[in-house]
């Protein structure tokens, strides 16, 4: 989970990678707005917007759409790329604009990240107008078959004695609580659909690619040199078991939210 501060800095180095790394958030974000089903000309707020996959979608519709992120490189891109959006660095948490701005607020792939996610919720109310809509995504991804790299990360990582989630508790935030945030943030009408993402990784070191934005690449500096080693070397076995016993595809899920402002 990050502050205003650290997304600053996080998502900026990302700039160039992000929608490569994260493949699958174009398809995401145009399934998001797909969701909410916003008329043209429709004001959209898309807090978190990074390279604007939300954002994309719904100028595509004929939405009228204003983009805020911590990142300013990520926005300065956006703004290059997509000159009809309004993108802007911005804080979710004080967006700046007045009540009732806007008629639907966006956030794809965002209030996992958040740390005060209800503080965010009660924010883009605030800039709805009534009858306003928000449509959320939020990334699930079960434990399934990468139960191996759990129970290595806690060999690795863990302080003694702690254990791990189950599958279920994996993520962190469940659609369960996601839709109890917005209710108390004063939505209503509250609506999900599931999106399926398998997710095929080429071979153990793709896995490796791909978990390092995920946490790797914060944890394994910390560990000492061997240790490093170790753990690269033990992941690369494991990895490559997976791989030989029908293939690296992570179980990967997104549930998509939307309600009202009445
Ligand atoms: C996982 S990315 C999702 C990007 C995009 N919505 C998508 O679907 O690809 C989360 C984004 O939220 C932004 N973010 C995190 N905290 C923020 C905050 N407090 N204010 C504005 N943006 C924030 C990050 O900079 C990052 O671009």
């Amino acid at each position: 989970m990050v502050t205003t501060a650290q997304a600053k800095a996080k998502y900026d180095q990302l700039v160039d990678r992000y929608e490569d790394i994260f493949f699958y958030v174009a398809d995401v974000g145009k399934d998001l707005v797909a969701f909410a089903n916003p008329a043209p000309g429709v004001r959209v707020l898309d807090v978190g917007a990074g390279r604007g996959a939300v954002a994309r979608a719904a100028l595509a519709k004929g939405c009228a759409v204003t983009a805020i992120d911590a990142s300013p490189l990520m926005m300065r891109r956006l703004a290059e790329e997509h000159p009809e959006i309004a993108a802007s660095e911005g804080d979710l948490y004080r967006t700046g604009f007045a009540d009732g701005s806007f008629d639907l607020v966006t956030a794809g792939f965002v209030m996992q990240v958040l740390d005060d996610p209800l503080a965010a919720l009660t924010e883009f109310r605030r800039v709805l107008v009534r009858g306003g809509q928000v449509a959320l995504s939020l990334e699930r991804q079960s434990v399934g078959r990468l139960a191996w790299f759990q129970d290595l990360s806690l060999e690795f990582f863990a302080p003694e004695g702690s254990s791990a989630p189950s599958s279920e508790q994996a993520g962190p935030m469940t659609h369960d609580q996601l839709d109890a945030l917005l209710v108390e943030a004063g939505f209503e009408d509250l609506v999900r659909e599931s999106v399926e993402m398998p997710t095929p990784l080429a071979d153990p070191s793709a896995l490796w690619e791909w978990l390092m934005p995920r946490g790797l690449a914060e944890m394994v500096p910390a560990l000492p040199p061997e240790r490093r080693a170790e753990f690269h070397r033990r992941f690369l076995e494991d990895a490559r078991r997976m791989h030989e016993d029908g293939g690296i595809v992570l179980e990967f899920a997104a549930t998509l939210h939307r309600a009202y402002y009445r």
